[in-house]
C-alpha cells in the first residue's frame, strides 16, 4: 500500500470528426511524413525563434511510463559549445570507424556513406541533445525509460518536420562525453544527438525505399 493520493480527473478534450475528414487528414499527414528525411548537410541559417521550443513542448506531451516524463532536451546554439561537441564526437566516431566497429556494422553503414567526420554538429544552427533522466537527487525512478524517450523523440522529429525544419537522429557511440559538453549530471544518460536547421542548398540524401504497408502491417 502507498499513501499517494489518487489524481483528480478532468473531462477528455476530443472533437469527433466526420469519417471522410479523418481519412483525408490521415492521408495528408502520411504523405507529409513520407517527405521526412534524415539530413547530414545543413545550411548555417538560423531557425525562427520559438520553433524549437514549441517542438520540444510537443515532444514533452509524449506518454511515459507512470507519467514520469524521463527526458531532458539540451539545446546548443552557442558556436563554441557546438565546436566542443563536434570535436568530442569526432574523436569517439574516429575510434569507432577505425577500430571498434565490427565489420558487419561497417558493412551496414557503408551504403549510407557515413564516416567519422561530423561537420553538421557545427554548421547546424541548433543541436538538441536528448537525455534519459534516471533516478537521482531531484528525479524519481522512471519506468520504461527507453520506450518513453523514444516516443518523445519521435514526436520531436515529427514536430520539427511539421514546422519545416530538418534533423538527423545521430547516435555517437559511446555517448558519455555528452554529459560534460552539456553540463548534465550522471543520472542523465545521453540518448540521441539531433542537429536541427535547414538543408544546405546542395544537400543530397540516399535514395532509400520504405517497406510497403503489406510488409509492415498484419491484419487478422
Ligand atoms: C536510433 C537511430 C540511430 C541513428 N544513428 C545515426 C547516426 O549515428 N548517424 C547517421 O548519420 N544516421 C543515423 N541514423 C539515421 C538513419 O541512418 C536513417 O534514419 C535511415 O537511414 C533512414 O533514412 P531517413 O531517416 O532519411 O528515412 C539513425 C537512426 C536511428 C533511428
Amino acid at each position: 500500500m502507498t499513501d499517494t493520493e489518487l489524481l483528480a480527473t478532468v473531462p477528455i478534450r476530443h472533437d469527433r470528426r466526420p469519417p471522410a475528414d479523418m481519412v483525408r487528414a490521415a492521408e495528408v499527414f502520411a504523405e507529409r511524413m513520407a517527405q521526412r528525411r534524415s539530413v547530414r548537410d545543413f545550411a548555417a541559417d538560423p531557425v525562427p525563434d520559438g520553433v524549437i521550443e514549441a517542438a520540444i513542448r510537443a515532444a514533452s506531451t509524449a506518454p511515459s511510463g507512470a507519467n514520469v516524463q524521463p527526458w531532458r532536451f539540451v539545446v546548443l546554439t552557442d558556436p563554441a559549445r557546438k565546436r566542443r561537441l563536434r570535436e568530442a564526437a569526432e574523436a569517439e566516431e574516429r575510434e569507432f570507424y577505425e577500430r571498434r566497429a565490427p565489420q558487419e556494422w561497417l558493412g551496414a553503414l557503408s551504403a549510407l556513406g557515413t564516416d567519422w567526420h561530423k561537420p553538421f554538429l557545427e554548421t547546424a544552427p541548433a543541436v538538441i541533445v536528448v537525455f534519459e533522466v534516471h533516478r537521482g537527487p531531484h528525479s524519481p525512478k522512471p519506468y520504461y525509460v527507453k520506450e518513453s524517450v523514444g516516443i518523445a523523440v519521435g514526436l520531436l522529429i515529427t514536430a520539427l518536420h511539421h514546422a519545416g525544419l530538418v534533423t538527423l537522429t545521430h547516435t555517437p557511440s559511446p555517448m558519455r562525453f555528452l554529459n560534460e559538453v552539456c553540463e548534465r549530471p550522471p543520472e542523465e544518460r545521453p540518448y540521441v544527438v539531433m542537429p536541427v536547421g535547414y538543408p544546405a542548398p546542395d544537400a543530397r540524401v540516399p535514395d532509400l525505399t520504405r517497406k510497403p504497408l503489406e510488409e509492415v502491417m498484419v491484419r487478422w
